[in-house]
């Protein structure tokens, strides 16, 4: 895994659009996975003003979430594809009917999730996956205990993820019980992940997911399995990685690669 340190969440936010940009402009049909949260609110505003200030053209890309709440319809404040509207969808331009939420309204559980693993299935892949992370190590709405091997389906939300997802309610007991998430291994799926933390509220699953062993207790540390995944986290968030000196020894040779400075990684001296 990929560990790039940045010094503060508006730094993870130009970062992470980087990444997301240049596959855009590399790939302008392509497939982004991603996520809601507080977390990738920056990224987004870095994506809109990309769109405003340099064209960056979302005409081609379609567009999957992670989750969404059970019961909450598309024009509740809270629920995820309100969220996606208000702060990225409207603001850029992408095709409506490429933008897709699992339907939380939808009682038929197992057919509108499998309905959605087959839309994944038919865009041809996710190419990056957006991810933020749970207080508790969870991605999407995998809690811990989840599968490694899950798909899309129903979950029910744990107390501590009620308890931190509250701000965004009110109060607690108007937190949906359940909701319908990408499973692990439908994450895994996706051809390259980039994971976002920043907050010192972060740094103990950020160390479990990152440095520690891949558990279904821990569902972001199964992104240790993934063959290219890049975390891109804040000073606060990642403050109790114990190798932070080999990811910036690491970042250091990737710059120094990506820019030809062969000389400089002691390549043609002798
Ligand atoms: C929810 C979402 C996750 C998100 C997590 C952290 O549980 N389902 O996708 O990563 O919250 O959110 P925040 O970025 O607000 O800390």
């Amino acid at each position: 895994m990929r560990v790039i340190i940045e010094k503060n969440a508006d730094a993870v936010a130009v970062r992470a659009a980087c990444f997301v940009a240049e596959l855009i402009r590399r790939k302008p049909a392509c497939v982004l996975g991603l996520p809601t949260g507080g977390t990738p609110l920056g990224l987004y505003r870095q994506l809109i003003r990309l769109h405003r200030e340099e064209g960056l053209d979302f005409s081609q890309v379609t567009t999957f979430n992670l989750d969404e709440y059970v019961g909450l319809e598309a024009t509740h404040p809270q629920s995820y594809r309100y969220f996606m509207q208000e702060n990225l969808f409207r603001h850029v331009n992408l095709d409506p009917a490429k933008t897709h939420v699992p339907d939380g309204l939808s009682l038929d559980f197992e057919s509108s999730c499998e309905k959605y693993e087959q839309m994944i299935r038919a865009a041809g892949g996710i190419d990056l996956q957006v991810l933020g992370i749970g207080s508790d190590g969870h991605i999407a709405f995998n809690e811990p205990g989840s599968s490694l091997g899950s798909r899309t389906r129903v979950k029910s939300l744990t107390g501590e993820t009620i308890r931190d997802n509250a701000r965004f309610f009110g109060s607690e007991d108007q937190v949906p019980r359940l909701a319908i998430t990408m499973g692990v291994a439908t994450i895994l799926d996706s051809r390259r992940c980039l994971l976002l933390a920043t907050g010192p509220g972060k740094a103990s699953a950020v160390r479990s997911a990152i440095e520690g062993p891949v558990t279904a207790q821990v569902t972001a540390s199964a992104l240790q399995l993934h063959r290219d995944v890049i975390a891109v986290l804040d000073e606060d968030a990642g403050g109790w990685l114990t190798r932070r000196e080999c990811y910036a020894e690491f970042e250091r040779a990737q710059r120094l690669l990506e820019t030809g400075q062969w000389r400089e990684l002691g390549i043609g001296k002798q």
